[in-house]
């Protein structure tokens, strides 16, 4: 059988990990061949294909990004899109699955094509760790280092200056990587989209670690907003894919802790930076096992599947059980961050 791979959406450090599992453990075991597709569904419906073979994906576990590139294309739009354009492209190419790694949308769009008749498998993909279907998703252990590492440069400078410090996590629907990373850095408060909090309350926890001549750190993620702000994001309009523009509500609220609290307040913004470079070690073995099991369900034609995290195993679930369910932090878990804050 001859699989083509595509990654789709925003990348993050594990993809080449999990596209390097699936052709070993594919062509070395399970009798498959395979291709990639180049910028996600973009070199589905326009045939854009390189060759996967052992030597091309020698080392690869350890690089950043991914090797095919991605996209944010939509297979169903375009001359060229849509279920018939596909089918055709593949049977040209001779490819006769499709292994989608990529996140909600991609996963939707898989499920469509499969109910199309298309023979696809997937393989989750978020940094923000947001899919409800697996435990934890690649490249969330990798932002959370990066952001933490970050946040231990933030607090040696804001000690210096008896500063407060904002740092702007990703996290556009939910507060994971806030969450882990401010735990880690041993933020004194920590601000998520699930979590109303007021900017009293914010200012509060800032004041009392500022009292105990502490330099406050103040980790939000980008999707949050004080129950007392306006969308702080509206004013941002929308990017170039019709979608809110996000981040600046770090920036927005340290304006706010330093007039009410007259602390000196400064904002930093990670962004991108959290997507990039190499994955750590539980990202690549998680990354490399999702990419053979992948493999796995292909040879047992388990069409409209993806394989996910279930605690320490690689189990199956099915693109219609798995979509549509955002994987928040529980109140318990925050309630026991904010054990810590202040
Ligand atoms: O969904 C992952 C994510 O990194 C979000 O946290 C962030 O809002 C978004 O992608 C950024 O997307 P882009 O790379 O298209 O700017």
């Amino acid at each position: 059988m001859r699989i083509g791979i595509l990654t789709s959406g925003g990348d993050c450090p594990g993809l080449n990990a999990v596209i390097r599992g699936a052709v070993l453990k594919g062509t070395e075991i399970n009798g498959q061949e395979f291709v990639g597709f180049r910028d996600g569904w973009r070199g589905v419906v326009n045939a854009d294909i390189m060759e996967l073979t052992r030597h091309n994906i020698r080392g690869i576990a350890k690089q950043g990004g991914t090797i095919l590139g991605t996209s944010r294309t939509n297979p169903f739009e375009g001359e060229n899109g849509g279920p018939e354009n596909i089918a055709a492209n593949m049977e040209r190419h001779g490819i006769d699955a499709i292994m989608a790694i990529g996140g909600e949308g991609t996963l939707a769009a898989a499920k469509r094509l499969t109910d199309a008749g298309l023979k696809i498998v997937g393989v989750p993909k978020t940094v923000d760790n947001d899919l409800d279907a697996t435990d934890y998703t690649f490249g969330f252990d990798t932002a959370v280092q990066i952001a933490t590492d970050a946040m231990d440069r933030l607090r040696t400078t804001g000690e210096s200056h008896s500063r407060c410090m904002v740092a702007e996590v990703m996290g556009r629907h939910v507060g994971w990587i806030a969450l882990h990373s401010g735990m880690a850095a041993g933020a004194h408060a920590i601000l998520i989209p699930e979590q109303k909090t007021s900017v009293e309350q914010m200012c509060e926890w800032v004041q009392s670690a500022y009292d105990r001549g502490r330099a406050p750190l103040v980790v939000v993620a980008e999707g949050f907003m004080p129950d007392s702000m306006d969308d702080p994001h509206s004013e941002r309009g929308l990017d170039a894919f019709g979608r809110p523009r996000l981040g600046g509500i770090g920036e927005r609220i340290a304006p706010l802790i330093e007039s009410i609290t007259g602390i000196e307040t400064r904002a930093t913004t990670l962004g991108h930076i959290q997507r990039g470079g190499v994955p750590s070690a539980y990202d690549r073995v998680l990354a490399t096992r999702l990419g053979m099991a992948a493999s796995d369900i292909i040879g047992d034609g388990a069409w409209g599947q993806m394989v996910a995290l279930k605690g320490t195993e690689i189990v199956t679930v099915g693109f219609a059980e798995a979509l549509g369910k955002l994987k928040t932090v529980p109140q318990h878990r925050y309630d026991e961050a904010a054990l810590l804050f202040g």
